[in-house]
This record gives C-alpha cells, structure tokens and sequence, in this order.
C-alpha cells in the first residue's frame, strides 16, 4: 500500500446502514477512518453504562475490526462543526459522502427539509473541503436518478433526472453540482456512486439495515414480517409487466456495495477527475422472488396480499454493471440467497434492530 493510500478517509453518514458496513470494509483494507454523522437516523443508545451513551452501530464495527474509530456527532448543516473535524485530522485525504435523508414518502411531505440538508449539507461540506485542500470525493448517489427506465439493463450512459420526489431530486442536483465542480478545476476528483438496492448485513449479524418506525423499503419489512415483528406484508401491485406481475429489482448485498467504495477510493491514485459508476449486480428479482427466498433462509412463513401499486414506482430496474467492472476492478459477488441468509441472521439475532426493546415498543 503507498502513504497516499493510507490517507484518512472521512466518512459523513458512517453510523448508518450504508454508512457502517463501508466503515468496516475500508478498515478492513488498510484505510485509517474519521466517521461523522448527526444521529438523525441512527441510534444511540442510552441503556449502556455510558453517561453520554453508545452508537451502537459504530460500537458492533469497533468490535468487528478490533479498532478504535473516531466519531464526530455532528451536523453537515454546522459548518464551524465540520471544520474542527478536519482541523483534527490533517490526514483526511478523502471523503466519502453517505449522510443524507432518504424517505421518498417524507421528502414529499417535507421537500424544504430535504433540499435543505441534503443540498446545503453536501455544499457545506464541499466547501470545508476546498478549504482544507481536500478534493477527493466519493458520492452515494441512487438508481433513482434515471427515472422510469428507457432500456434495460440501465447503463450509466441512460438519461438522468427523470424522478419525480424530491428525495430523488436531491441526487441529481447533488450530482450535477460535483460535476460542475470538477469541470471549474481540475483539483477535483469525484466518484459518483449509483447505488441499485441495496439490501442484506454483515456477516457477523452484528449490523444491519434498522430503519426507524414503518420501513419503506422491501426487504426489512419482509424480514420484520418473518421474524413475527409485523404481520404481512403489502405487495405494491401484481398487474406489472414483469413475469409473475410484481415489480422486479436489482437487489445488491451491502458488503458488496461497501467494496465498491474501497474501489473507488482506489480511483483517485489516477487523479480520475469525475466519473460515474452503477452498483448493482446485472440481475433482477420480483417482489415474490424475494418473499420466496427470505422464506427459504428464515424457514418462516413470510405471509402477504395483494394492494395498489405505489405511486411513483417502476415496473423494471436492474443495472449494466459492466463499467465499474471495467473501470473498478470491483464485481457484485454475492447472490440472493446469501443476501436473504444475512438478512436474516442480521433480524433474528436483533429483532427490535439497535433498540434494546424494554417496553416492547419502537
Ligand atoms: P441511513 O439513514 O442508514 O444513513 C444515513 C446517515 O446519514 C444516518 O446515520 C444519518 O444520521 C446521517 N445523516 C443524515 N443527515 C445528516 C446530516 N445533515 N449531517 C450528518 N449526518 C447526517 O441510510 P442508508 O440506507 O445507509 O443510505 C446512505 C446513503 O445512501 C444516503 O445518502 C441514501 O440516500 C443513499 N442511498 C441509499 C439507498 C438504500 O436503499 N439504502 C439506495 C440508494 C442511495
Ligand atoms: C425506493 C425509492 C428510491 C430509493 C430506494 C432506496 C420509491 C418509489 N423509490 O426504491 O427512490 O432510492 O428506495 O431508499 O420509493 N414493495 C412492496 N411492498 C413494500 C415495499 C416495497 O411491494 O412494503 C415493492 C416496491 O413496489 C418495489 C420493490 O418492492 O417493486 C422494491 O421497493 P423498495 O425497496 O422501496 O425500493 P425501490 O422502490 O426500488
């Protein structure tokens, strides 16, 4: 590994699900890791004999690696806030931006709110970095820029900024603001990550997808559903044009994602200027598919009906991940069986998530 490798890599967002898993695989690969998040959708215990408590994600990946991480609980919003913590660590050489709001549904009801700290936390932390010669960036961006799909497999080459919410918006405008940034300098270096589904936990069971109060997404409310947590699952539609009429997606293991991003802070050696990759795996299963195979990993019942579609969502997505194959060197790895496997290893071994449930209720 060379010194530039062993830059400190910033991670904003490092307590959350995402977040947490990348932690562990830089670590994993050398990196040395500062994590800041705000806490707005992570948990922090206050059960431990801790007076000022624990984050216990980033507790489980410091049992994981057997290492200290740094952690700061601040706010992107706060600029003076993120300042100190490149002011502490003059070793920061990248940055990788995971923080961020991410409820579809919410962002409709609270587009301000979303514009606000998705948009204005991303500048502020641009401009941090400007100022402390940091111009290494790693983005999560979202399958959802490309909006209802005009081919498939969707390739990075596929139009963007078709979505309608402004959760998904927020991406784009993000996007476009780093590309408009590594066109003004050639200082810059970004990695826009366009993530597909991402889904499954670390092996260990230890960390895990744990969204707060009603999940949104797909597969923890199957696996709260398998592990008795909620009681059936609602099916957004089976009159799609797909093969069994329910929507299909390109489910990604997390872990497998987290190594994308240890391949894209790889990218920068080359002085990469602004590129953009898929993070999917190629290949796409429908809603059913996935209650079928939760069921096989859990040797649960997954029980479901039929509603309405949701509005806003796509019959098809999956991915081209050929260019980050090509580019990254990095592959998805990982099949549905071993993500569902891990899912549920992951829920059966917490199945209240981080919460230490004390009155049985979330
Ligand atoms: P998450 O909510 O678990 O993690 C996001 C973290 O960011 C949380 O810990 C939260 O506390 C923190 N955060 C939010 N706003 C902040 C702020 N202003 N300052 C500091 N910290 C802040 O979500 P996740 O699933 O890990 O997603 C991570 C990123 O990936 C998000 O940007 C999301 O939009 C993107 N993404 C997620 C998916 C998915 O399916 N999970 C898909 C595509 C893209
Ligand atoms: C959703 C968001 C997307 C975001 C991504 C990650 C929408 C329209 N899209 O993607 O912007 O980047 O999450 O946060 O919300 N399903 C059910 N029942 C459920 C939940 C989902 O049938 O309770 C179906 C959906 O209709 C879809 C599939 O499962 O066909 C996957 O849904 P989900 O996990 O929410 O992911 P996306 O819709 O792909």
């Amino acid at each position: 590994m060379t010194d530039s490798e062993k830059q400190c890599v910033l991670v904003t967002g490092g307590a959350g699900y995402i977040g947490s898993h990348t932690v562990i695989e830089l670590i994993q690969a050398g990196y040395p890791v500062v994590v800041l998040d705000n806490l707005v959708n992570s948990y922090k215990g206050t059960t431990q004999p801790n007076p000022n408590g624990v984050i216990v994600s980033l507790q489980r990946c410091e049992e994981i690696t057997k290492t200290t991480i740094p952690f700061y609980e601040v706010d992107l919003l706060d600029k003076d806030a993120v300042r100190q913590v490149f002011k502490k660590h003059g070793d920061i050489g990248f940055v990788i931006h995971i923080a961020g709001l991410k409820a579809v549904g919410e962002s409709c009801d609270l587009p301000l709110l979303y514009y606000n700290n998705n948009l204005v936390g991303t500048i502020t932390l641009l401009e941090v970095m400007k100022e402390f010669g940091v111009y290494n960036i790693v983005f999560s961006s979202s399958a959802t820029v490309y909006g209802d799909p005009q081919y498939l497999p969707i390739d990075e080459k596929h139009p963007v900024g078709g979505c309608t919410n402004p959760y998904g918006k927020t991406k784009y405008f993000i996007e476009e603001m780093i590309k408009d940034l590594c066109k003004s300098s050639k200082q810059w270096n970004a990695v826009l990550l366009r993530y597909f589904n991402p889904i499954g936990a670390h092996i260990s069971g230890l960390i895990g997808e744990d969204p707060q109060g009603h999940p949104n997404n797909l597969m923890p409310y199957i696996s709260q559903v398998a592990v008795g947590r909620r009681p059936e699952l609602s099916v957004f539609g089976s009159d799609y044009d797909t093969p069994d009429g329910t929507g299909v997606r390109d489910y990604i293991h997390v872990v497998d994602l987290a190594q994308g991003h240890v391949a894209a802070i790889k990218k920068f050696k080359e002085n990469c200027g602004l590129k953009v990759y898929n993070l999917g795996t190629g290949v796409g299963y429908s809603v059913l598919q996935m209650v079928k195979a939760v069921e096989k990993a859990s040797g649960n019942k997954v029980a479901y009906k039929i509603c309405p579609r949701r509005p806003g969502d796509v019959a098809i997505s999956y991915a081209n991940p050929e260019l980050a194959e090509r580019e990254l060197g990095w592959k998805a790895q990982k099949g549905l069986q071993e993500m569902c496997e891990d899912v549920w290893r992951w829920q059966s071994k917490n199945p209240m998530g981080f919460r230490i449930a004390e009155n049985g209720s979330e």
